[in-house]
């Protein structure tokens, strides 16, 4: 008899009030010291949901994802931790290119990636360049920061000699230019905070703190984001 199973609550499948959505994944370190384990362990298993969070988004009809997987202030945490993360990001590239088709994932890095080592800027090239057919766009922010972002945008228009910018030039020069805005903003691990995140992206962006750890992020806790999102009204500014 199956009937002694939770009845679990339909997922609510998005429509295009709800097109993208941003997550800040915080909390791998701490994930892993309440486990007595070094912050690695929890940068490893952090990657193991991001994967698995990313498909969840997809399968409720989410077209954009952006995640943040490590900020040009990331660099001063310990050489052994920053090593450790672009080891797992040079893993997941090649995992990504073998599955990209599987999950139909359309992939883009936004961030300064000219500091990157020549082996992981060569992959993540290919990455873009072969998955760019694919629908479920999955934006990685790596060595990003808004302010940087912000700033090589207008150096860009000043270079151009353009007088008059409008809001239109700037975020045609940010790394985001491919893509709408996200709606929703997921930060969890606990912080009220951006931490320099899609400062000019985020105007009018929903925000959502849990006190989640990223590793236990749930496709439930997606489910309540997306329940008060769409319990929220947003005004722009009218009535
Ligand atoms: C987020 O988790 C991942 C990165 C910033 C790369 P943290 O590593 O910041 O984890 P906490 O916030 O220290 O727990
Ligand atoms: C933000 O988390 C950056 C990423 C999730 C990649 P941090 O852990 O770096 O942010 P702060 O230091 O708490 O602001
Ligand atoms: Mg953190």
């Amino acid at each position: 008899m199956l009937g002694w199973r939770k009845k679990r609550a339909p997922v609510r499948l998005v429509d295009d009030k709800l097109r993208h959505i941003a997550f800040i994944m915080d909390g791998n370190g701490r994930w892993a010291q309440k486990r007595g384990m070094p912050r690695e362990f929890g940068h490893v298993n952090g990657a193991a949901n991001f994967k698995r969070i990313v498909r969840y988004c997809g399968d409720i009809g989410i077209k954009i994802v952006t995640v943040y997987a490590f900020s040009t202030e990331n660099w001063t945490r310990p050489q052994n931790e920053v090593n450790a993360i672009m080891k797992l990001l040079s893993e997941y590239t090649d995992m990504a290119a073998d599955e990209m088709d599987v999950h139909n994932i359309r992939y883009r890095f936004i961030g300064d990636r000219s500091v990157l080592s020549e082996e992981l800027i060569g992959r993540i090239n290919r990455l873009e360049r072969d998955s760019e057919k694919n629908e479920l766009l999955l934006n990685i922010a790596l060595n990003y920061g808004a302010r940087k972002e912000l700033v090589s945008a207008f150096n860009a228009l000043a270079m151009q000699g353009r007088a008059n910018i409008t809001e239109r030039d700037i975020s045609e020069h940010l790394y985001t230019a491919h893509c709408p805005d996200p709606d929703l903003i997921i930060r969890t691990g606990g912080e009220i905070r951006l931490s320099n995140f899609l400062l000019w992206q985020a105007a009018y962006a929903e925000l959502y703190f849990t006190d989640v750890l990223w590793p236990d992020l749930k496709s439930s806790d997606i489910d309540e984001a997306v329940r008060v999102f769409y319990s929220r009204k947003r005004r722009y500014g009218g009535i």
